[in-house]
């Protein structure tokens, strides 16, 4: 078993009061006894509807080998079977521990924030620095108050690279994350209306995005999206922040990290860059116009990092597009093999999140990818959350969007919907339910062979059980995310 941390530093770093024989270290680190994996430390972490404390004698069940939990609730835990840490607070603990992780560290650090496209820029990073590298990188989006210090606390000793995802609701959220962190480069993909409902515009969320710039190690970069209308107010405050070099990433003549060349196709894009003074080509595995510009910011982060951009190049034919996120499935219809009716049906499953920006790039995609046959391109479009009072107005924006696509056929799903619903033209196909229950049997009885069906909604309006719908009536022809 390879130590993560030997209990003698976890106690050093966390200030904390053993009880009992300590093992001689920790493998991992949990927060939750479900996917803890035996010699983990279990951190007792309060959320917001849970408390770790109420779950700590699954976690020993599950072999725990630490258990860090508070002083003021260590009186109604009862007689424990494992070596425990006693701390004031947990999440407290759980942030030292990052802290520290930090101070022993010699890796080079990104941090990735920005509007939507952090998870994919992130994963993108983990995957083509793996080519060159050590990576650690955080896990799905724990990109928040806990998942941040959780991410940090997880970090080897010994990796080259490692990637931290940085979200926010709030303005102030970021700073302190990030601080934490230290990046010696930070990306922000882009800016764009999520979680609007807590803005009053969009200047206010790249302000808060900003922050980002306040961590940065002394010397460090930031790389922007330099194809955004914020742009500019990101590199003023960037500099305001004391960041000497700000790098901008796209198709603008003055991106440092410039795309020269650009081929879209259904499963894949090729494209030609200038990565600083270094011409290059690449193929990247997985589709979007949005995906081009993530790399372009990877590819600049991995060149301000020392990476080896051949290498890194090289990775990105094997990039894939992941569930909830641009993941394509390849689905065969029983009336699939008839000449009026040839071909399969191809999911593309957008279930993850929504938002203004990302349905832009979700409805491109869809548009990209050819039918066969008769087949139609059809959106199944679901609430997009947190927009608060501009939300109605966003929803029936999309209207132009669809009208300007080859999208002819469209599924929506949920009360925000609505405006939509009643904003679109006459000659789109418009099929309004309440929510995914209710479309669900529409949508499976409309889908003929050859169609392209992309599914986007929050996750909290949950189409990702109209994937599961699809996938469970029509069986795979092939499951991975490229067309064959
Ligand atoms: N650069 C981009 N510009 C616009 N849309 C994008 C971009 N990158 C990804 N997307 C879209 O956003 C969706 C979500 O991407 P991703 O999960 O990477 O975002 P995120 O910022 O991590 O979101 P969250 O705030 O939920 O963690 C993708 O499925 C895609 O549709
Ligand atoms: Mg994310």
């Amino acid at each position: 078993m390879s130590l993560l941390w030997t209990s003698e530093a976890l106690v050093a770093a966390m200030d904390g009061r053993p009880l009992g024989p300590m093992p001689e270290g920790i493998s991992g680190i949990s927060i939750d006894s479900r996917s803890l994996q035996p010699g983990d430390a279990f951190f007792a972490i309060k959320g917001e509807a849970m408390d770790g404390h109420d779950f700590v004698t699954a976690a020993i069940k599950a072999g725990a080998g630490v258990l860090v939990v508070a002083e003021g609730k260590l009186p109604s835990l009862g007689r424990l079977t494992a070596p425990i840490i006693v701390v004031e607070d947990v999440l407290v603990a759980l942030e030292k521990l990052g802290v520290a992780a930090r101070t022993r560290s010699q890796a080079k650090i990104i941090a990735v924030t920005g509007s939507a496209g952090k998870t994919t820029t992130k994963e993108a990073l983990r995957h083509v620095l793996s080519a060159v590298g050590k990576v650690h990188a955080s896990a799905q989006s724990f990109n928040n108050h806990w998942g941040v210090p959780l991410t940090l606390a997880r970090m080897p000793d010994d990796c080259d690279y490692a990637v931290f995802e940085i979200g926010m609701n709030h303005p102030d959220e970021i700073r302190p994350l990030v601080k934490m962190v230290r990046p010696h480069v930070a990306i922000v993909t882009m800016i764009a209306a999520a979680h609007l409902g807590f803005f009053r515009n969009l200047d206010e969320i790249a302000k808060a995005k900003a922050e980002i710039f306040e961590g940065l190690e002394p010397g460090g970069a930031a790389v922007l999206n330099r194809d955004d209308a914020r742009f500019k107010l990101l590199d003023k405050m960037a500099h305001a922040a004391g960041v000497e070099h700000v790098y901008g990433f796209g198709e603008n003549a003055r991106a440092t990290f410039k795309l020269t060349k650009c081929e879209l196709h259904a499963d894949h894009s090729d494209i030609a860059a200038r990565i600083g003074g270094h011409d290059m080509i690449a193929r990247i595995g997985a589709p979007g116009r949005h995906m081009v510009q993530n790399v372009l910011a990877v590819l600049g982060a991995a060149q301000l990092v020392g990476a080896d951009l051949d290498k890194v190049a090289l990775a990105l034919v094997d990039l894939s597009a992941e569930r909830g996120r641009g993941k394509r499935h390849v689905l065969r219809h029983p009336g699939g093999s008839t000449s009026s009716h040839p071909g399969p049906i191809t999911l593309i499953d957008e279930s993850y999140n929504a938002n203004p920006a990302s349905m832009g790039a979700a409805m491109a995609l869809l548009n990209a990818t050819p039918v066969t046959g008769e087949g139609r391109r059809i959106a199944v479009l679901g609430d997009m959350l947190e927009l608060g009072d501009h939300s109605a107005k966003l929803h029936a924006a999309l209207a132009d969007l669809i009208v300007g696509t080859g999208t002819r056929t469209v599924f929506l799903g949920g009360p925000e919907m609505r405006a939509l619903a009643e904003a679109l033209p006459g000659d789109i196909k418009t099929e309004y339910r309440s929510g995914a229950e209710e479309l669900k049997p529409v949508l499976l009885a409309a889908l003929k062979p050859g169609d392209v069906v992309m599914i986007k909604s929050s996750k909290g309006i949950g189409f990702a059980k109209l994937v599961d719908a699809l996938l469970g009536k029509f069986p795979a022809e092939t499951t991975t995310s490229k067309l064959t």
